[in-house]
């Protein structure tokens, strides 16, 4: 059964420029114990269809239709004192680039303890040392280094704590957000391999953002991939590497080193993604698109199902099944 399903989510921002329709129509699923990667250009609504599950998205903000089932209730139709409860002691988030917003002025250890006691205000202070010290241990930080500050460590270690902090509720679900991007290669690899054990040793379930495939390929069971507020593609990690679908995905491939694939060069992909404001009326990835049809310019790409569990949204598809 699925730890968590999102169904026809539609999320807009309201901004001077007018309406930002950021997501729209995603449906998506994560079972329990597995890692979902979400990737796609930047813009593309990968970070507002995941921070609108722990419902943390800005004020600006309106989810303005779907459902978002968690354990099978819809969290959208939870009360905010309700949600409070959720947040981090079940879905817990490591926010992009947060490693870079630990407070300046405050140790490591401090930080870690009042994560743990603004969702638990009922703890001892014993007990939140004790478990401070657990989770910097978890995450490959001596415990003694708890009275360190921010700037005493490097990045993958700033990383490490907000690994820490997002576990200390002791979530089902953590959703992270970019969390290797500012990393160099070495230190991505540590902190993914981390990660990667964690959901091991914890049984976690996780949503791992990353504009970058080759994260995904390394850590992920299933990913997804979203153009301009849209789902355009989904399914196993395999399937969606070795026989990509939909013309953006292959694209994105040809773009990204692929572990799976013979060494090629790399190829951009010409021109930018649509404004939000006003999206195209057909599929969103028309204008660069190597394949289009006529109908794609003005007829929308329902999702069809290309093998199992493996979803795409693209005429071709229909065309070629016919
Ligand atoms: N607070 C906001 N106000 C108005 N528009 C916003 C706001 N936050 C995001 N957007 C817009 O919503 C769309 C989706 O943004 P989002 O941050 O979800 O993308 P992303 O895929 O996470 O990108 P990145 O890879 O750069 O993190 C973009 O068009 C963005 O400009
Ligand atoms: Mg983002």
């Amino acid at each position: 059964m699925a730890l968590l399903e999102i169904i026809d989510l539609a999320v807009e921002f309201k901004s001077r420029a007018g309406t930002v329709h950021a997501v729209d129509g995603v449906n998506l699923y994560l079972e329990a114990g597995k890692v979902l990667g979400i990737a796609g250009e930047s813009g593309c609504g990968k970070t507002t269809t995941m921070l609108s599950i722990p419902r943390l998205l800005p004020r600006n903000a309106d989810i303005i239709g779907g459902k978002i089932l968690f354990n099978t209730e819809n969290l959208l139709l939870k009360s905010e004192e309700d949600m409070e409860k959720i947040r981090w002691r079940q879905i817990s988030v490591i926010f992009q680039g947060a490693m870079n917003a630990l407070n300046p002025v405050k140790t490591i250890g401090s930080q870690i303890g009042e994560a743990i006691f603004h969702h638990e205000p009922r703890v001892s202070r014993a007990d939140v040392s004790r478990r401070t010290s657990e989770l910097l241990d978890m995450v490959g930080i001596a415990s003694a280094r708890s009275s360190s500050y921010p700037h005493e460590f490097s990045g993958g270690m700033r990383q490490r704590v907000m690994i820490a902090m997002a576990l200390a509720c002791h979530p089902q679900l953590v959703i992270a957000d970019e969390p290797v991007t500012a990393l160099d290669v070495m230190v991505q690899a540590q902190i993914l391999n981390l990660l990667k054990s964690l959901c091991a040793q914890l049984g976690l379930s996780m949503i791992l953002i990353s504009h970058d495939l080759s994260v995904i390929a390394e850590t992920c069971q299933r990913a997804a991939i979203m153009y301009a507020g849209k789902l355009v593609e989904q399914g196993r990690v395999e399937q969606l590497f070795n026989q990509p679908a939909h013309p953006y995905t292959q694209r994105l491939l040809r773009a990204f080193p692929n572990i799976y694939a013979a060494k090629k060069f790399l190829v951009g992909i010409p021109g930018y993604p649509p404004n939000l404001v006003n999206p195209p009326l057909g599929c969103r990835f028309f204008e660069r698109c190597h394949v289009r049809l006529e109908q794609c310019k003005t007829s929308e790409p329902q999702t069809i199902t290309v093998e199992p569990d493996h979803l795409a949204a693209c005429h071709l598809l229909r065309e070629t099944k016919q």
